[in-house]
């Protein structure tokens, strides 16, 4: 027996503040056409001192919740490089906030920018085991990097929750994967740092090469031909990368790109990205957000997925869209999430880059900045606490 499965329902959150690129350039003294075309990012979200993965990743997952239930969820999987704790997995905090039934199981994911992906395919083997169950899948990142270095202008932060069921209401995934793993350090953050270290053009060709890899796989594992697919949801750390990718992808494969069709489909998956900066593990899973939110009918199309994560391990499958899905999809949801950030200057972005938690113990109350449904009230007793707003 084939059970088709997928995603059921896909909700992102992002946090309460943005830097725009412009107040960016106004003090960095970069020609804002490096940011705006070079890296083709607009602004990215900055969380409120109040907010974190937790607190993005239950505001993403909720409205699934409050949609359809949590009898059929048994397996959270929270896939972040974003950790809070080295033991606990940040997923009981959200199992907390929202309620989720005991009979759940927990665990957190990571490989930088690709466990998300390991946690749908996780998710896909547990409902093809027993198609009754549902996976709660959640991605959440804040990308932070350090104050003027080269990666500061593609920091971001987003959270990307997707139900992952049988007989999916948005997209069946497909069983032929691409799989790429080698020992790179292109990108990486030891335990003792919060933000990353990164070998900028390094990490570029780690990502084509190993792009180069998972299709060399797909296409041995029996996967679709390149043509066949509708569009291309690329892993964005920032959005001229899936550009560069897509070129990659075709021209070492032999097959003929119209520029002005890539730019036109590249376009419709990058929307989310360019004006929430990286979210690492959430990002490939924000390309899919905006290609449902603004293509028109993409009924029965198959899309391309191609996930990357430093150090590193890359995946490409694809999946093809269910009729229906338009009646599900979130858009107007997603576009109040994106307006609803407030704006804030450099002299505040830099201070809230600059905050660190108290490490001894006491007991610290967080100021109340985030206006989200959720917030990180503080640290006692070297505890996170959470609460609803
Ligand atoms: N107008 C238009 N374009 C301009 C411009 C201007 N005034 N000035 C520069 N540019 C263009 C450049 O020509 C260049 O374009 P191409 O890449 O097409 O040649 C682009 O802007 C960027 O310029 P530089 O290459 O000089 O930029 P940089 O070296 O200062 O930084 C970066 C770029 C390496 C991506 C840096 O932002 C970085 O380190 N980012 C973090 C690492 C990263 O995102 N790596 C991606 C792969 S790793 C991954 O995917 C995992 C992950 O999420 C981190």
């Amino acid at each position: 027996m084939t059970t088709s499965v997928g995603i059921h329902d896909l909700s992102f959150a992002t946090t309460e503040f943005v830097l725009p690129h412009t107040e960016l350039a106004a003090h960095t003294g970069v020609d804002i056409g490096k940011y705006h075309i070079g890296i083709g990012q607009r602004s990215m979200s900055i969380p409120a001192l109040d907010e974190d993965i937790v607190t993005m990743a239950a505001t993403a997952a909720a409205p699934i919740v409050e949609r359809w239930g949590a009898d059929r969820i048994r397996t959270v999987v929270l896939a972040t490089e974003t950790s809070i704790d080295q033991s606990k997995a940040a997923g009981i905090y959200v199992h907390s906030l929202l309620n989720l039934p005991p009979s759940t199981r927990v665990v957190e994911l990571k490989q930088a920018c690709y466990a998300g992906t390991a946690g749908l395919q996780f998710a896909m083997g547990l409902v093809h085991r027993d198609p009754t169950q549902q996976v709660l899948v959640i991605a959440t990142d804040v990308s932070r990097y350090d104050l003027d270095s080269a990666g500061e202008s593609t920091q971001g932060a987003a959270a990307v929750a997707m139900l992952v069921s049988a007989d999916p209401a948005l997209i069946r995934i497909e069983p032929q994967s691409g799989l790429h793993t080698s020992d790179v350090m292109d990108f990486w953050r030891p335990n003792y740092r919060s933000t990353a270290l990164v070998a900028g053009q390094e990490s570029i060709s780690a990502y084509l090469q190993a792009l180069e890899g998972v299709w060399k796989d797909y296409t041995e594992q029996g996967g679709r031909p390149l043509p066949e697919f509708a569009a291309f949801c690329y892993h964005q750390p920032f959005t001229k990368m899936a550009t560069k990718a897509h070129r990659h992808l075709f021209n070492t494969t032999g097959h003929d790109l119209d520029e002005d069709q890539m730019t036109a489909m590249l376009r419709l998956t990058t929307a989310y990205n360019e004006v929430l900066g990286n979210s690492y593990t959430a990002s490939m899973y924000l390309a899919l957000a905006s290609l449902l939110d603004h293509a028109g009918d993409l009924t029965d199309q198959p899309i391309a997925f191609a996930s990357y994560g430093s150090g590193c391990v890359a995946e490409f499958f694809g999946g093809t869209v269910v009729p229906g899905y338009l009646e599900h999809l979130r858009t107007d949801g997603h576009q109040a999430v994106v307006e609803r950030r407030r704006s804030i200057d450099h002299h505040t972005y830099r201070t809230l880059h600059g905050r660190s938690l108290p490490e001894d113990g006491g007991h610290h109350l967080t100021p109340k900045q985030t206006t989200g449904p959720f917030r990180f009230a503080g640290l006692s007793g070297h505890k996170r606490l959470y609460e609803h707003s």
